[in-house]
């Protein structure tokens, strides 16, 4: 199957995402084992329709970004979070901190955060952004409604206190959802916030290329506060993280170093 090259233009036209700032062999790959489960042997048939049939246009966008999450994802590091991270940055500032959890999906980063936080700060004090390319992901985080599996890892007296189970399922209380803004932005185009005190990137720049990594780190830099904390995904350590001007700390968490 080629095409590929006019089908990503075609889709920036269509609906603003540049495939070419993600991994090319595994989008690629993607896209085309995507479009053969839905009939089409060609891109070019497949984006035809992709222009005039909603439900297939939005089953691509899901399937495109790839909405795994789960509460508390790779405990060990947000134990680090809470007994090192967390009390270093408000040490330090002696204000409430700006948090952004900058590829949140279906909520349960963002949510897990202001869990956590809820051992520092009273419920009705913590603030922070959320966002994502995938409007459908907000109104699922919005919801906040969760199966058993994506709870497996969040301490049980944080379920106990704060999800009420429905029909097998779990929702998580209005007061936890409403410490959470959320908002549509692609880090790819968009312009970012700023002065972030600790901004979590996880399980997104693994599918981008370097030039658009690279891209990233500066920006992502210039959105912290001075001596902010950047927190990435489990396989997305920093290749020398001195050239962007961040300074490991721990493993998985940059500290913004400002320059003299
Ligand atoms: C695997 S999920 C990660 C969720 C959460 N951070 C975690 O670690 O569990 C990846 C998320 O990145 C989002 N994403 C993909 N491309 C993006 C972009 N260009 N800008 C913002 N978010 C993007 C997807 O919509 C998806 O929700």
């Amino acid at each position: 199957m080629g095409q590929y090259e006019d089908f990503k233009k075609n889709i920036y036209s269509l609906i603003n995402v540049d495939l070419n700032s993600y991994k090319e062999k595994q989008m690629k790959r993607r896209i085309t084992s995507l479009a053969k489960r839905n009939g089409f042997d060609s891109l070019n048939e497949y984006y035809l329709k992709l222009k005039t049939d909603k439900e297939l246009l939005d089953q691509f966008i899901n399937y495109l970004t790839i909405n795994v999450s789960e509460f508390y994802r790779n405990p060990s590091q947000w134990k680090i979070l809470e007994q090192n991270i967390i009390p270093e940055l408000i040490n330090e500032r002696k204000r409430p901190l700006k948090i952004w959890s900058s590829a949140c999906s279906t909520g349960e980063e963002p949510y897990s955060l202001v869990m956590l936080l809820t051992k520092f700060y009273n419920l009705e004090d913590i603030k922070i952004l959320a966002t994502d390319i995938d409007l459908q992901a907000i109104e699922k985080a919005k919801d906040g409604v969760y199966n058993e599996k994506a709870l497996a890892n969040l301490p049980k007296d944080f379920v106990d206190k704060y999800f009420e189970k429905v029909d097998g399922s779990y929702k998580i209380s209005s007061k936890i959802k409403r410490a959470v803004e959320f908002k549509k932005l692609d880090l790819l185009k968009d312009p970012f916030p700023t002065g972030m005190d600790l901004i979590i990137c996880r399980n997104v720049l693994i599918y981008f290329t370097n030039e658009a990594k690279d891209k990233l780190y500066k920006k992502f830099y210039s959105s912290l506060s001075d001596q902010g904390i950047f927190f990435v995904g489990s396989t997305e350590q920093i290749l020398l993280p001195e050239q962007y001007g961040f300074k490991s700390v721990r493993t998985f968490f940059y500290k913004k170093m400002t320059k003299l």
